[in-house]
């Protein structure tokens, strides 16, 4: 029997059903509430509300869990394949090598972008920030294939949106790079997997060949897949949103770019490398910013520190700390800023605030000073995150399209001026 929750309101009890998903998490579910009650839910932040019903990713926040279609994040950071993680999110199971062969395939075929957006690239100043051009990029892709604008687009049309995104976004992202730098562009390489591929048109100069160091390729499939999908964090519920009023593809995950691009959320990485580097150059005193960031009168927070939703410790985050170390040890590296967030972790880690709090480092806190280690400006970080988090981004978009979501419309409770008369100009 499947259980209920009474309110009562006034002199009336109304029975609310609740929902059970299959890792045992319940809702209460409200969807006749205003109907029945008049009454309507208010929570910032969307901090108990649950947007969907999602099979993508499971996460428990208090056990430090986190699965892509049933499987243990872990498992898939030390043994898959970054597309074969963008396939399992965005269809729903691991593919056999057929599938896996085909996928790759396809997205090679297209991983060259339009000559156009050459100038389109080359319009922006040298130091406009990469998120701002990646997200006008994607979005202009629309423009290049107008049947992507269709709604109700056949699947076909639909799969192949899917890896024209896939396969162009290291295109771009590598020639946002060239360009801040005023190099060459560099065509991709098909025959090179998906991550040697987009470390060659990051780093390739027609001077000099780039030597694509295996412990540098590892890291970055590990880093892509950790950041794959992550549930209704903010740009994924950001492009279910837009995505509801049935706008494109590439127009949804330009509006997902551009929520990960806050300091909140994925532009936490770059502020993490900026703020060990101001430690460092402040002189390494992490006591004095610990005190800063726990003082209410400063708005000095430890950024990579703390969570939404997990409360225990964020499992990417230890992946990501095991793979640091292991790449700066390989590559010959010992870089001051790691030891600097060593003795941050652990001031924080045993300090009451952060214990009381549940603030624990987050998969931003590590993943900066690897791509430190990769040559990868700070100001790419958030750029690298989004390329990771695209499979996530689609595979919520494509999920919310077949579940026929109706258009994401929340509700408010307004406080504002009642109803008053208009007053001329003259006589205010
Ligand atoms: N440093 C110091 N204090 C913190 C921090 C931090 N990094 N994070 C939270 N707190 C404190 C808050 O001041 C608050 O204290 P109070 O209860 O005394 O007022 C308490 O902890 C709860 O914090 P909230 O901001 O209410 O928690 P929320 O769940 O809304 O925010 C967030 C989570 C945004 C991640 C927050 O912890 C934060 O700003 N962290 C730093 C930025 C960061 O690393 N973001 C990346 C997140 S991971 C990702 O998006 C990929």
């Amino acid at each position: 029997m499947s259980e209920i929750v009474e309110l009562k309101y006034g002199e009336n009890v109304y029975k609310l059903p609740v929902i059970t998903g299959t890792e045992d998490e319940k809702a209460i579910n409200i969807a006749k509430l205003r109907d029945e009650t008049g009454l309507i839910t208010l929570d910032t932040g969307y901090k108990n509300t649950g947007a969907t019903s999602s099979s993508i990713t499971f996460l428990d926040g208090e056990k430090g869990i986190l699965h892509y279609r049933g499987y243990p994040i872990d498992q898939l950071a030390e043994h898959a394949d970054f597309l074969e993680v963008a396939y399992l999110l965005i269809y729903g199971e691991l593919p056999n090598k057929e599938q896996f062969d085909s996928f790759v395939n396809k997205i090679k075929k297209h991983t060259l972008i339009h000559e156009n957006t050459k100038q389109f690239i080359t319009s922006y100043p040298a130091n406009a920030h990469p998120m701002g051009i990646l997200a006008s990029a994607v979005c202009s892709l629309s423009s290049f294939y107008p049947e992507s604008l269709n709604p109700y687009a056949e699947k076909e049309d639909e799969d192949l949106t899917i890896v024209r995104l896939i396969a162009k976004l290291p295109t771009l992202i590598a020639w946002i790079y060239k360009m801040s730098k005023g190099h060459p562009f560099n065509y991709p390489v098909n025959k090179l997997d998906y991550c040697s591929n987009f470390l060659h048109m990051m780093f390739s100069m027609p001077t000099e060949e780039y030597h694509i160091e295996p412990v540098v390729v590892e890291a970055l499939n590990k880093l892509l897949i950790l950041h794959a999908d992550h549930e209704q964090n903010c740009s994924a519920s950001t492009v279910r949103m837009v995505g509801s009023s049935k706008a494109n593809l590439y127009a949804s995950i330009a509006a997902g770019i551009c929520a990960l691009w806050g300091p909140l959320h994925g532009g936490a990485n770059q502020e993490v490398l900026e703020m060990l580097e101001k430690i460092k150059a402040d002189g390494g005193d992490t006591k004095k910013w610990i005190a800063k960031a726990k003082d209410k009168n400063d708005n000095f927070r430890l950024m990579g520190f703390g969570h939404r939703v997990y409360k225990n410790f964020d499992p990417r985050a230890k992946i990501i700390k095991a793979a640091c170390d292991h790449v700066l040890a390989k590559l010959g590296i010992h870089d001051p800023i790691l030891d600097i967030a060593k003795e941050l972790e652990h001031a924080a880690l045993t300090d009451d605030y952060f214990i009381e709090r549940k603030l624990y480092p987050n998969v931003d806190f590590y993943s900066g000073i690897i791509y430190k280690a990769m040559n990868i400006p700070v100001e790419m970080f958030t750029v690298m995150f989004a390329l990771g988090r695209l499979p996530g981004w689609i595979a919520q978009w494509k999920e919310m399209n077949e579940n026929k979501e109706p258009i994401g419309r929340p509700r408010q409770v307004y406080v504002g001026k009642t109803n008053r008369d208009y007053v001329p100009m003259a006589k205010r």
